[in-house]
């Protein structure tokens, strides 16, 4: 199985705990979009709330019900992607540039599922990807010296076209490679205090489960002994 069947198996997974009635956060990215295909196969009679203009787009295309953060500010269930999972379901996010939103909207729902391949399960965050920090635009060089002064490596996201990437809320991201991170709840709090930052893509105690999308199916984790016996069973081999 190819990465993009992980991450297929594991949206079916996810797709199922969306049932009539509900009210669902929708995340963003590649893994994402498998789910919003697969809701869109089904139609279950739930009303969606998304966190950025890519899967707002699928979602419509796909004849889901869609409606604002402000008309159900009480969600039951959020389904997103993730850069970077630890053991303790702490999260590196905003690949897609849509952190801000989808911190919002997973803070919004009662029940946050992540659903990842399992290239996304690490032992430390910043094992592999920077974390992705959401600017103003007129503040941009002065924060990135600020995080510079945190240990940060910032670099400002680019298109293919070389312009500053831009977000759903019109801002500038810059990617900030820190290392290992070793306490992420103090380095999200302290990022936040900069000056100019909108928010960051550290995500702690949000998600209370993750699906992983692998060679042998879809695993569900529900805690951190799940995570950890995923590990050894199935990548150490
Ligand atoms: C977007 C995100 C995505 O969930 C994350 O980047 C994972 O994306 P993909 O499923 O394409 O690997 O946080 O802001």
């Amino acid at each position: 199985m190819s990465r993009e069947e992980w991450k297929r198996v594991a949206a079916r997974e996810a797709a199922k705990f969306v049932g009539d009635g509900m009210t669902v956060g929708l995340g963003s990215g590649t893994t994402v979009a498998e789910v919003v295909r697969c809701l869109g196969g089904r139609k279950p009679d739930a009303i969606f709330v998304s966190s950025s203009s890519s899967t707002q787009q699928l979602a419509e295309k796909l004849g889901l019900r869609l409606a604002s953060l402000g008309e159900h500010p009480k969600l039951d269930l959020m389904l997103d992607g993730a850069d970077e999972v630890a053991p303790d379901f702490s999260m590196i996010k905003g690949g897609g540039g849509a952190h801000t939103r989808e911190k919002i909207v997973a803070s919004a729902a009662r029940r946050v599922i992540i659903v990842v391949d399992r290239t996304k399960l690490v032992s430390r965050l910043g094992e592999k990807f920077p974390v992705p920090v959401e600017v103003l635009p007129f503040a941009h060089g002065y924060t990135a010296r600020k995080l510079e002064e945190l240990g940060g490596e910032p670099e400002l996201r680019k298109t293919s076209a070389g312009e500053p990437f831009i977000t759903d809320n019109g801002n500038y991201i810059l990617d900030v490679r820190f290392g290992e991170i070793e306490t992420p709840a103090e380095l999200e709090q302290v990022i936040n205090q900069v000056p100019g930052v909108v928010e960051n893509g550290l995500f702690v105690g949000v998600a209370d489960e993750v699906l992983v999308g692998h060679e042998g199916g879809c695993a569900r984790l529900c805690s951190k002994e799940d995570f950890l016996r995923f590990i050894e069973d199935n990548v150490q081999k």
